[in-house]
């Protein structure tokens, strides 16, 4: 410990100098801007003769990711040792003095002979080891110059989320894995995976396996925008295409993609929809439904009047085993029940739904859905985890131990938090990327509507100001969503979340007396080669902004 010590003073020693040259911030393409960040125009030299030293095995793992970014993108690894170098430059990797639980946290100091990183967790140092991908240079060369910082960096938020719809459209398993990059790349931290909904059933469950051979598919897809009748059922002037859409993970794709996505320190949140958005699963199980079918799978988009039928105890089983089976397979702490947009219109009409109002003294369909929820919640919690779900479970009163993810603007995300709930904020503007992102449609490819540009997304705070710190609290963070009714690739996917999820990542991570509006769009210019680079299909409508 004295000789980290020892180095940890020689080092700041260095960096007097580093501090002192200082140049304006603008140069350098980091996203999201570190809490604390200081450079000089000096350079450490990276070559394959330099050497990291390991103060701790535990951080095997992110070593071992830093070096195959060296061998895919310079043609090098850099050796391991235990001991410093008698020569020659290395990377030292150290946990700090003491432990403070921080372990998102790190620090990354780099002067002309050394790279010093400090963290105490590995998620620390896999977010140190982002910033440093960031500063890298993109050509291949022998000698790599990377630019002498200093930076102090831990996030603003702890819940850093982005969602991705893969019901109305399915994406494979390889893409769901580059999502994942992205979010990495910009220190998200969960990733809420949307698997069902009223188009689609893409997560196997192996009691039940007609949800995804009958659940999986739609017989056609609708083209365009709906046309509707006056008394609001859908026009017979829409048009479909005529081909069947399906598509499904395996449990073992599930396993590998939270395994992938654990590697980058990113929970997977999956989202499995009750009471509504549940037509596909009544497609393949009529029977749990109001009326008993028959149904098929959406061809639309909207919501369905048909859902789970709340009067059913055999419904209640149902669930039970799906959820079984779910969270066997994500570890995380969180399962998100839906509880959006359900239709009252079924359990109105339906004796078993009434026969349950009257007797648990229910008042009202609302108090159904609540029921419904507190009835699901007190199974997930028996098992060891918590619900969370869309702002309409706070109506007919919010289960005890729900979270929250407000969507309809934040007004139920404030009540949550007055009322003690976490919650996740997500409101539709400016967290929805499905919404446009110019204002001259036009040049834009078909979205649901709205518009979200990149401005309003970088200058959203989640947690409003009037409320007190009590309640601040439980304002856990933000997330964005990606809705897939008109995203048919994965190229537009990449086209409606980058960059608005670069601006979302500030938002998250950076402290608010730090954001610029003005310097982001600097650093994502500079940053708008890597992503290049990559391949990816992002919105260039930033680079017309002075
Ligand atoms: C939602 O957009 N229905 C959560
Ligand atoms: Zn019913």
């Amino acid at each position: 410990m004295k000789r980290i010590l020892f180095i940890v003073a020689c080092f700041l020693f260095s960096i007097v100098g580093v501090a002192q040259k200082q140049t304006p911030l603008k140069s350098l393409p980091l996203i999201p801007l570190p809490k604390d960040v200081k450079w000089s125009n000096d350079h450490f030299i990276l070559s394959s003769q330099t050497k990291i030293v390991l103060m701790s095995d535990a951080f095997k793992p992110e070593v071992d990711y830093i070096n195959n970014y060296f061998k895919a993108n310079y043609g090098f690894e850099l050796a391991t040792v235990l001991v410093l170098p008698s020569d020659g430059n290395y990377i030292l990797i150290s946990r700090p003095d003491f432990e403070a639980g921080w372990l998102e946290n790190y620090e990354l100091n780099i002067n002309q002979n050394q790279i010093f990183i400090v963290a105490e967790g590995n998620a620390g140092l896999f977010y140190a080891i982002q910033t440093l991908q960031q500063i890298l240079p993109l050509e291949k060369s022998p000698e790599i110059k990377i630019p002498c910082v200093q930076i102090k960096d831990a996030p603003r938020y702890k819940w850093r989320g982005m969602h991705l719809d893969c019901s109305r459209h399915f994406f494979t398993k390889d893409e769901v894995k580059k999502y994942i990059d992205y979010l990495a790349m910009y220190k998200f931290n969960v990733f809420h995976w949307h698997l069902v909904d009223d188009q689609g059933w893409r997560i196997e469950i192996k009691k039940y396996p007609l949800l995804t051979s009958i659940g999986g598919t739609r017989k056609e897809t609708i083209i365009g925008k709906a046309v509707w009748n006056k008394d609001g059922t859908p026009s017979k002037d829409n048009k479909y295409d005529g081909i069947a859409y399906g598509g499904f993970y395996t449990q073992n794709d599930i396993k590998e993609i939270v395994a992938y996505a654990q590697s980058k320190y990113i929970t997977v949140l999956p989202e499995i929809e009750m009471p509504g958005h549940s037509l596909a699963a009544l497609a393949a199980y009529p029977q749990f439904s109001c009326t008993g079918g028959s149904f098929e799978t959406f061809t639309r988009w909207g919501v369905s009047d048909d859902v789970y039928c709340a009067g059913r105890d055999e419904t209640f089983s149902f669930l039970e085993d799906i959820l079984t089976e779910v969270m066997e397979l994500f570890p995380g702490k969180y399962i998100h029940i839906g509880g959006d947009e359900c239709l009252k219109d079924r359990w109105k009409a339906c004796p078993k739904c009434q026969q349950r109002i009257s007797v648990e003294k229910l008042k009202t369909e609302e108090g159904l859905q609540s029921y419904f929820i507190t009835r699901i919640e007190k199974f997930v919690n028996s098992r060891g985890k918590q619900i969370i779900g869309w702002d309409e479970i706070l109506e007919g009163g919010l289960a005890p131990n729900a979270a929250l993810m407000s969507w309809r603007g934040v007004k139920g995300g404030i009540e949550a938090a007055k009322q003690k709930h976490n919650v996740v904020m997500s409101p539709g503007k400016p967290c929805y990327f499905d919404h446009y992102q110019s204002k001259d449609k036009t040049k834009e490819p078909l979205a649901i509507g709205g518009f979200n540009p990149l401005d309003s997304v970088y200058a959203y705070n989640p947690t409003p100001t009037f409320l007190n710190a009590g309640e601040s609290e439980f304002i856990m963070g933000a997330q964005a969503n990606v809705w897939t009714e008109y995203i048919t690739s994965f190229a537009q996917v990449e086209y409606m979340s980058m960059p608005r999820m670069a601006a979302l990542s500030e938002v998250l991570w950076t402290p608010t007396e730090k954001k610029n509006y003005k310097d982001f769009i600097i650093r994502l210019k500079l940053h708008a080669p890597a992503l290049d680079k990559l391949g990816v299909n992002y919105a260039k409508h930033f680079k017309s902004l002075k």
